[in-house]
């Protein structure tokens, strides 16, 4: 069982605003203090003897990043890639996906605006087809027909783990298994599910899988992953190289480095990285199961009462959930309940059609509240918000 009073202490957030509600976990999520301390004890390192001095002295610890990453994911270090985002990680693996006129890639309804847009952007020039994945009854990914569209010409499929709104974690598991079944490459959008949801990569047996820092792992902002399954990594060429992601070896010649890493280019923001890899040290100290159980309690509390307040309507999809739960307020348009809220001490976040169009606009929705209580939440303040929005 997770000790909620250690993680709380942990959280200097709270040693400057203890009555504060915070409910945005999905947008970007409060730090640890071990995270905190290690961005600003390098900051004032670099300040004092220069960046490149203040790597040096933590090389040991910025090679233990991809360690810690990699024991999250069941995952060899090799296989991560660090970037500054979910976003470039996904599209880092994206772009270098060989595509010719014809191919077919598929996406989920629920796929995130930041990949659907490369996605429409590459089918234009390659002349590849963009097909969307019906969502079955219940919103999540139909499996039977993903089973019905998949052949040899499916490239690549775009599946989304835990989407940006609506509550729902799809069967990414079954839904690769299908598609690997005709040879297609899988790209797991696990931005807003690692950190709450304990990942494996060997059991989801995905091609490569996106993650961001500043969400569930409660790492700092700029900074983020990509897994690359190992034969990948050692033989796709990245769109993109460098100095570090490659060596020049002769007037005429490059080689790629032997791994991950050639979807990396040398400059970074070192403080940050080794903020992430704090973060995610701190989750695995906690117990990445034991996380989501606190997670997946808070979510299904809000989920059970939210409804009983007049007016409101949970806008939650699927079978499984994750700790995202969206609704809406009859008669208040979203900006306005976030507003409100927030004079309250209570941070939740408003997520807009134009992040997961498809989604949205089939459902006839333009924007949602999203309020996503990460382990440290009490339940109390759960009761504070629900209480709020009652009075809304
Ligand atoms: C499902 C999903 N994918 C990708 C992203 C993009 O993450 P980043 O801003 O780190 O690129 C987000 C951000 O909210 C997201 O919710």
């Amino acid at each position: 069982m997770l000790d909620v009073t250690r993680v709380r202490a942990d959280t200097p957030g709270y040693d400057s605003d203890p009555r504060m509600v915070f409910l945005d976990s999905a947008g970007s999520s409060l730090p640890p203090r071990a995270v905190v301390d290690t961005v600003v004890g390098h900051l004032r390192r670099e300040a004092e003897i220069g960046g490149y001095r203040a790597a040096a002295e933590r090389l040991d610890d910025l090679a233990a990043v991809k360690t810690a990453i990699g024991e999250l994911l069941n995952a060899p270090p090799g296989s991560i890639a660090l970037s500054d985002s979910a976003t470039r990680s996904w599209t880092d693996f994206f772009y270098s996906v060989p595509l010719a006129a014809g191919d077919r890639i598929l996406i989920s309804e629920s796929d995130y605006a930041g990949n659907a847009i490369a996605v429409l952007q590459r089918a234009r020039a390659t002349g590849a087809r963009v097909e969307r994945i019906p969502s079955d009854h219940s919103g999540q990914i139909d499996l039977d027909a993903l089973a019905a569209m998949v052949d040899e010409r499916v490239a690549l499929v775009s599946v989304l783990h835990a989407p940006t709104n609506g509550g729902l974690v799809n069967p990414a598991a079954e839904a690769t298994r299908i598609a690997r079944s005709v040879g297609a490459l899988v790209l797991l959008d696990a931005c807003q599910s690692a950190g709450q949801i304990p990942i494996d990569v060997v059991e989801l047996d995905v091609d490569a899988l996106s993650v961001t820092g500043r969400k569930w792992l409660r790492g700092p902002r700029g900074t983020g992953f990509l897994y690359v399954r190992p034969e990948l990594a050692r033989t796709m060429s990245p769109q993109r190289l460098d100095l570090h992601s490659a060596a020049w070896t002769g007037p005429d010649e490059f080689e790629l480095a032997p791994d991950a890493t050639r979807f990396e280019f040398w400059e970074c923001d070192v403080a940050a990285r080794l903020g992430l890899g704090a973060a995610v040290r701190y989750l695995l100290d906690l117990g990445p199961e034991e996380v989501y159980a606190a997670i997946a309690a808070r979510a299904e509390h809000l989920r059970k009462e939210l409804p009983q307040i007049p007016g409101v309507t949970v806008r939650d999809l699927g079978i499984r959930h994750s700790g995202i739960v969206s609704f809406t307020v009859d008669g208040v348009d979203s900006v306005s309940v976030r507003d409100r809220l927030a004079a309250d001490d209570i941070t939740v976040t408003v997520s807009h059609a134009g992040s997961t169009l498809l989604d949205m606009t089939s459902r006839g929705l333009d924007s949602v509240v999203r309020a996503s209580p990460h382990c440290f939440v009490e339940f109390d303040e759960l009761d504070r918000f629900l209480a709020a929005v009652a009075a809304l």
